[in-house]
């Protein structure tokens, strides 16, 4: 018996598919066919596949083809299977060619003819396409506008920008580039929003009024008023009102928070998270200022992301200790927060005229988790214990620093008509220190 195995997604299983198992089968007697898992496929950089694996197996199934579906997990695992199941001949389409030739070790490989014309991302990206404009002055929407490329199904169509000597020759290049807010509104499905966080409110206001939806960088507003406000007006239109922050959606980052709250450490007993980035300010100039994020505002929802879903946002107090750089216009050089509990504490450092250790320590009764800097980009983290053999190390890729990642669930949530991610709590909480920094509640200056 001549035993065949073939490899593939088979998202959205399509005619091409189909053809491809066909002449695989007819290559031998017995045909096995992995199907890649989820988490596979996102370590390969397919983002988008839209269909779980269940879905994809009995696509496969259904098509009467496979004598035997398995499942493909790591890399390498090809090797093994090959040796398992005692395979003849390893197959795959035309646009594999020679990158499999390691495994005429094994067995023999065979490269079938791609069919012409048909593809799962080219499926994918037919799906309703969602047109989306970017808002702002900083140079980072140049990041987002790269990121958005891995994304099927989403097209970046315009930017609306004060600033256009800081976008890149990609962006420049798009159909509009505009100063005016209201006409880039007239040609999107969606905005992300980088705009001064001063502005936020009005951008985030006028694109729900349209019925588009919103992905802004963190923070919603400077005040719980407006971001009540915001969160009831994108109920009503129906819209996605999404959090930016990207630590939220890095893999590794959600991994420690669900070990934490799973009692790894024992109770939890401290947060400590620092976030700083050193730049060169002129805090004379209000001016320059005014399109400047602050200390607490560029870093304290990432610094406040893990002491509020760790500790939740039921501090008993809280204080915010900050060396002001301009006091007209608010601007902190750098910002300590202590958050008291009922059983725990939560101390964050944030800022741009200081240099420090970014590090998230969280720490508990039973032991530590440790995350190096810059914790906010995290790949690694560890769990210590006083015995240090137990101590365990943990690393999950993060590809494009998690923009990407947050821009998949942006599209998806778009798609799905589903919220996501960062719970409204803590987009409340974030919004509450911001304006108790701005009225100067619970908050005490150092000198000069
Ligand atoms: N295949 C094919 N002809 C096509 C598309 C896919 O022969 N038009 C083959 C591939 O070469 C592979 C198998 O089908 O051997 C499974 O491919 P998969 O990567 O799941 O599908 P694609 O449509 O290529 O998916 P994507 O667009 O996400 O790369």
């Amino acid at each position: 018996m001549t035993k065949v195995i073939t490899y593939g997604t088979y998202d959205l299983l399509h005619y091409g598919h189909i053809k491809l198992l066909e002449r695989a089968k007819a290559l031998g007697d017995y045909l096995i066919v992995g199907v890649t898992a989820d988490d596979f496929d996102r370590k390969r950089g397919k983002l988008n596949v839209q269909q779980t694996l269940i879905e994809r197996i009995e696509a496969v199934r259904a098509t009467g083809l496979a004598d035997e579906i398995i499942v493909e997990e790591y890399e390498g695992q090809k090797i093994d299977d090959i040796k398992r199941f005692e395979v003849d001949i390893f197959t795959v389409g035309s646009d594999w060619v020679g990158q499999f030739d390691y495994l005429n070790e094994f067995c023999k490989v065979v490269y079938l003819e791609r069919t012409q014309g048909v593809s799962s991302t080219e499926l994918r990206s037919r799906q309703h396409e969602i047109r989306i404009g970017l808002v702002g002055e900083s140079r980072v929407i140049n990041k987002f506008a790269h990121e958005s490329q891995y994304i099927n199904g989403i097209r970046i169509v315009g930017v609306c920008t004060k600033a256009p000597e800081n976008l890149n020759a990609a962006l420049l290049k798009l159909p509009l580039v505009t100063a005016s807010y209201p006409e880039l509104l007239e040609h999107v499905d969606a905005v992300y929003i980088l705009s001064h966080p001063s502005k936020h409110y009005r951008h985030i206001k006028a694109a729900l009024e349209k019925k588009i939806h919103v992905l802004y960088e963190s923070p919603m507003a400077l005040s719980l008023a407006h971001c009540k406000e915001l969160q009831t007006l994108s109920r009503t239109q129906d819209c996605v009102l999404s959090e930016g922050i990207k630590t939220a959606y890095s893999i590794a980052y959600n991994r420690l928070i669900l070990l934490a709250k799973s009692g790894k450490i024992g109770d939890i007993l401290s947060v400590e998270a620092v976030c700083t980035s050193l730049q060169d300010i002129d805090y004379s100039d209000s001016k320059s200022l005014e399109h400047t994020w602050n200390s607490m505002t560029a870093w304290a929802p990432t610094a406040l992301l893990p002491v509020f879903q760790l500790l939740g946002t039921q501090y008993t107090s809280k204080q915010i200790i900050s060396k002001i750089g301009n006091e007209e216009m608010r601007f902190d050089k750098f910002s300590r927060l202590h958050f008291i509990y009922p059983t725990a504490t939560a101390s964050v450092l944030v800022g741009k005229g200081i240099k420090s250790e970014g590090h998230l320590i969280i720490s508990g009764t039973k032991g530590y988790i440790y995350v190096p800097a810059p914790w906010w980009k995290t790949e690694y983290f560890e769990l210590r214990y006083e015995n240090p053999q137990e101590n365990r190390r943990y690393f999950y890729q993060l590809d494009g620093e998690g923009i990407r990642y947050e821009i998949l669930a942006f599209a998806r949530a778009i798609d799905k008509k589903q919220h996501h991610n960062i719970a409204s709590n803590i987009s409340e909480g974030i919004v509450q220190i911001m304006e108790a920094f701005v009225q100067r509640k619970d908050c005490l200056s150092l000198d000069n």
